[in-house]
């Protein structure tokens, strides 16, 4: 593998290696991915490993943000890799068809105006560090990686905000969803 932590590029890893332990993967919707051990998380071009799965994408501009909720987010949003942040959550999601019909005026509609995605999430921060990759784009199986980072305290209110977000109208459109736990083992 090369890695290059200035690339976009990241791919996430299912196999007996790594540096995260996968506690649980539960499949919310669609199609399941293979069992592994372990998460390895690996940025840059990877050569090929031997694996259950390996998912790419890439981190990317944002397409549904005002410059408000953009300001309100750098004010609390935390960095990854905090020292107390040892559990994780790698989160993939595919949207259906129709989704991807809408227009961007649409979608930023039920995204945000109808569903709250970030007003909720907001609420969350700075408890839960995130990054969203891209995947689509890159003929992958999933839409988007979503990665989630964050202490044991507040894995509660981690699921009560999935609890929320699952429930609003921009899920609807979510067909393929797994919700995979993972911890720092080092
Ligand atoms: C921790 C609190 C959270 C905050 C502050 C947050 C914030 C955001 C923001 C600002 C965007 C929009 C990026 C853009 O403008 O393109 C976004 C997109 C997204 N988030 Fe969250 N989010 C949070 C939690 C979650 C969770 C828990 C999930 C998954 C279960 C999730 C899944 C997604 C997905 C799939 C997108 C892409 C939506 C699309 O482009 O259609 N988010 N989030």
């Amino acid at each position: 593998m090369t890695s290059d932590a200035q690339s976009p590029l990241v791919t996430f890893v299912g196999a007996d290696t790594g540096a995260w332990q996968i506690e649980r993967m539960s499949v919310l919707a669609g199609e399941p991915i293979g069992e592994a051990k372990r998460l390895d998380i690996q940025r840059g071009v990877s050569g090929p490993v031997s694996c259950s799965w390996a998912l790419r994408g890439a981190v990317s501009h944002v397409r549904y943000t005002t410059r408000e909720e953009s300001s309100n987010l750098n004010a609390v949003q935390p960095p990854l890799g905090r020292v107390e942040a040892v559990c994780g959550a790698l989160i993939p999601i595919r949207k259906s068809a129709a989704w991807w019909a809408l227009a961007q005026d649409e979608r930023r509609a039920i995204y945000e105006e109808r569903s709250h995605h970030t007003r909720i999430g907001l609420e969350y921060l700075p408890r839960i560090a995130r990054k969203l990759h891209h995947s689509r784009d890159l003929g992958e199986p999933f839409d988007f990686l979503t990665w989630f980072e964050f202490a044991p305290e507040h894995a509660p209110a981690f699921n009560d905000l999935l609890v929320r977000l699952r429930d609003s109208e921009e899920w609807r459109y979510v067909d393929r969803e797994i919700d995979i736990r993972v911890r720092l083992v080092g």
